[in-house]
């Protein structure tokens, strides 16, 4: 079966719509506020895979249906429903939890939005701070729930929680447990902006539309550039920005490096640091 025979992977868990370059990815289970269990996480798995490669895809937006983003980890059907399984059984239903909410999402090749449009706790989390950007509704609620119910933040949430937050927010939430709103995430640096919920779409699709109009070859190594190099000693960094200065300026169809000198220098039709040099597409 070729690729665009295979049908779409999203339909039940994960709803997928299409606009103008945006694709619209909801977890969907709004009756469960959106718990994550087993089965969304394969689903979604299957669903940001296929879209790497579909091209109706070239910004991705998670969010959720209903009322919540998320309410983290599905404490029936991934906690208990796995209780005393066998370790391996375990370790498996684990990874394909971690393999969309942090290892692809954090590298996805495209450009992603969280849309934090309500409830947000616990294992939610991950994916929200592995999306490149995020816009929470400022009437969100956010929490790290986890010490309510007796365990510690596993899976990576609290990683995840490090990388963004400084010392004192992670680990006043991590303790108490106590919610915060949208416009609170804001300040702490855990999302990009909050904004009134009625203006959430909106405000989501215009940034969107702003990431769709640069280079994706050149956005793409400069979101992985920023990713691995995060990681890495300043010799490394070093090394490794201009190996892949080079390979972009190699791969990149449009020629952006020499269009946008050129246009600058030669032409002077644009200032690059006002704005973007002009794309021919
Ligand atoms: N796991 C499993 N089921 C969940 C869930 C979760 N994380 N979050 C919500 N649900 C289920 C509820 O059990 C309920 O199911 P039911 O209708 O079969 O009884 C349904 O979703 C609606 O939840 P309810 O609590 O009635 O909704 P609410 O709008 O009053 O409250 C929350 C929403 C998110 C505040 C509340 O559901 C909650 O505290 N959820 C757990 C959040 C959490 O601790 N997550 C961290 C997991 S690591």
């Amino acid at each position: 079966m070729s690729e665009s025979e295979r049908p779409e992977p999203w339909g039940k868990n994960v709803l997928v719509e299409f606009e103008d370059g945006i694709a619209w990815v909801s977890l969907n289970r709004p009756h469960k506020r959106n718990a994550m269990s087993p089965e969304l996480n394969s689903e979604m798995f299957d669903t940001i895979d296929a879209l790497e490669l579909d091209d109706r895809c070239g910004v991705l937006v998670l969010t959720g249906s209903g009322e919540a983003f998320s309410a983290g980890m599905d404490l029936k059907d991934y906690f208990r429903a796995n209780q005393g399984k066998p370790h391996l059984e375990w370790m498996r239903i684990r990874r394909i939890n971690a393999n969309w909410q942090w290892r692809r999402l954090m590298y996805y090749p495209k450009s992603t939005i969280a849309m934090v449009n309500g409830w947000c706790f616990g294992g939610a989390f991950t994916p929200l701070v592995s999306c490149d950007l995020s816009i929470a509704a400022e009437e969100a609620t956010f929490g790290l729930s986890e010490i309510n119910w007796g365990i510690i933040p596993g899976g990576v949430v609290t990683r995840a929680v490090a990388a963004k937050m400084n010392q004192s927010d992670a680990l006043y939430y991590i303790m108490t447990g106590e919610t915060f709103d949208g416009a609170k995430a804001a300040r702490m640096g855990l999302v990009n902006e909050a904004v009134p919920k009625d203006k959430l779409r909106e405000r989501v699709r215009a940034l969107a539309r702003t990431l769709l109009a640069k280079n994706p070859t050149v956005l793409r190594a400069a979101k992985l550039g920023y990713r691995h190099a995060k990681n890495m000693d300043w010799e490394a960094s070093e090394d490794y920005l201009a190996a892949k200065s080079a390979e972009t300026n190699f791969i990149d169809p449009e020629k952006g490096r020499s269009k946008g000198m050129s246009q600058f220098l030669d032409e002077k039709s644009y200032r690059p640091g006002l704005g973007s040099y002009k794309r021919e597409t």
